[in-house]
């Protein structure tokens, strides 16, 4: 297999995490804490310090510190039975959780919110209060130290890099006998790297599409070596790694489990969490990191949305891509990306489900050879790229088919503040376009299909739900970051008026 050059840009869609101020509402009237939290936290104090009346709204709140903390899942999980029914706000320093109680949230239709506290200023602790007591729309809000709020955006991104070339380098590939890890391995050995697999798989077990794989990386790049171990064993991989200095790391070790109607345990997340984040963890504690230019890690875009399901996955993908981050912080030589996918068609832990699951949650699967040509060069630009460039620490990589771009991109598949989004024909019917994707951001209204289109540019229509309301913007399709043509807004109306 060779990797595909991306001639075909539009075959993938990529986004680049960025703040987006969020509106604050007022805090409607007094509320009751209920909190769960290290006493000397400053926001656990300064809430207990809080007079509130003696009736009133109730908000459970959870308070985690900067790191998530070994059990973290129990905590959350119980701290969510608790609050039985009330709204549950997480706070956290940077722990994170939010995927995890948004998972839940969704599945029981109960309202749940999460914070992140940057610096706890008086300013910081009183906005974080307010908040507490102001559901919002919005998934994720982090509070700054003058108390203003911002919620997470995404803005289009290009695909960094150049052509690949390795020249020789030696890369680690985690979980290297899995459908993608094996796929990469090859596309990365095409271009001239010495690829270092490193799996608890053995080839016996492992499908036959992997161990074809591995028979043609052999032949491609005999120096590419494969070592059998448990990444969560940190003595094995002492033993295994000693000695190796890899120029870059591709972390692709993880599981999955969950599905409709399930719900994990704490154990059972405990595990996808250790699969994918004491992995990596390992990995980065054991090799030299003298060498090393380039870590990414293969995340996944449910870390950002709310996924009844795959709630333990999520978290756990939400956890790598902090890891990441925080080891890019104290690492600034190596430079870190965590790629955000959506589903892969064709190969690895979704291939089973991709056609019906993709379908069910409105995703638009990835090629595996166009994900393994972007991953390849996201690598290289990584390697590659001069101290003072900036590379966007997560990238968000969706598949976009040419046309399709007006296919639902329901939350929080699609892109996030988006809630729905249409191409609209030049000539069409703006109006009932635009009410159109209202009600489909509002409940999943099915589309009539537009055949009056003709000449000229496409129109783009996105619909954000935001409080009480449904918000409509035209745009140009050939510019979708552009000055609003068009706008209207709908009021949502209580069930059964
Ligand atoms: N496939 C997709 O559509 C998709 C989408 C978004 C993100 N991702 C992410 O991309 C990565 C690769 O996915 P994939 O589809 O290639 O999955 P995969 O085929 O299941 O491969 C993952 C590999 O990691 C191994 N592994 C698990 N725990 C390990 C440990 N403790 N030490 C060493 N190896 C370990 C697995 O071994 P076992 O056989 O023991 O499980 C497996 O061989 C995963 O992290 C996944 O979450 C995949």
């Amino acid at each position: 297999m060779s990797p595909e050059p991306l001639s075909r840009p539009s075959r993938i869609a990529l986004r680049a995490l960025r703040p987006a101020p969020a509106p604050v509402r007022p805090t409607p009237r007094a509320t009751r804490w209920r909190v769960t939290g290290p006493a000397d936290h400053p926001l656990v104090r300064h809430l207990r310090r809080q007079p509130y009346p003696a009736a009133g709204p109730e908000a459970d709140v959870l308070v985690l510190g900067g790191r998530w903390p070994a059990g973290g899942a129990g905590v959350l999980l119980d701290a969510y039975q608790r609050a039985a029914g009330r709204q549950l706000t997480l706070v956290h320093d940077g722990a994170g959780g939010g995927s995890l109680l948004r998972g839940l949230g969704a599945g029981d239709g109960r309202p749940v919110g999460t914070v992140a506290l940057g610096d706890p200023t008086p300013a910081a602790l009183r906005r974080a209060a307010g908040l507490l007591a102001a559901p919002s729309a919005a998934d994720e809000l982090t509070v700054a130290a003058d108390g203003t709020v911002h919620t997470l955006g995404w803005r289009a991104a290009p695909l960094p890099g150049r052509a690949p070339r390795f020249a020789g380098a030696t890369v680690l590939v985690t979980g290297g006998l899995g459908g993608l890890g094996s796929r990469l391995a090859v596309a990365l050995a095409a271009a001239g790297a010495v690829p270092v697999l490193l799996d608890v798989r053995t080839p016996d077990d492992a499908p036959p599409d992997v161990r074809r794989m591995l028979t043609l990386l052999r032949r491609r790049c005999p120096r590419a070596r494969l070592l059998t171990l448990d990444l969560t064993d940190p003595a094995a991989a002492r033993a295994a790694l000693a000695g190796l200095r890899p120029t870059a790391i591709v972390h692709c070790a993880g599981r999955i489990a969950g599905g409709t109607g399930v719900r994990l345990g704490p154990a059972e997340v405990d595990a996808l969490v250790a699969a994918k984040v004491a992995t990596l963890e390992t990995v980065l504690a054991t090799v030299r990191a003298k060498r090393l230019r380039a870590v990414l890690t293969f995340g996944s875009l449910t870390a950002h949305g709310a996924h009844p399901g795959l709630a333990g996955y999520a978290l756990a993908n939400e956890l790598l891509h902090r890891a990441t981050a925080r080891y890019a912080a104290t690492h600034p030589g190596v430079r870190c990306c965590t790629a955000e996918w959506s589903l892969w068609s064709g190969a690895g832990m979704a291939r089973q489900v991709a056609r019906v699951a993709a379908r069910h949650l409105g995703m638009v699967p990835v090629p595996v050879a166009t994900g393994v040509a972007a991953a390849t060069r996201l690598l290289a630009a990584l390697v590659d790229a001069p101290p003072d460039e900036d590379l966007p620490d997560s990238l968000l990589v969706c598949s976009e088919r040419p046309g399709t771009q007006g296919a639902w991109s329901g939350r929080p598949e699609g892109v996030p503040g988006v809630d729905a989004a249409l191409v609209v024909p030049a000539g069409g019917d703006l109006d009932m376009a635009m009410r159109a994707v209202a009600e489909a951001a509002a409940g999943g209204a099915a589309l009539i299909p537009d055949g009056t289109a003709g000449p000229g540019a496409p129109l783009l229509v996105r619909a954000t739900v935001t409080g009480d309301g449904v918000d409509c913007v035209v745009r140009s399709g050939a510019d979708p970051d552009g000055p609003a043509l068009r706008s209207s807004r709908y009021r949502l109306l209580p069930a059964g008026t």
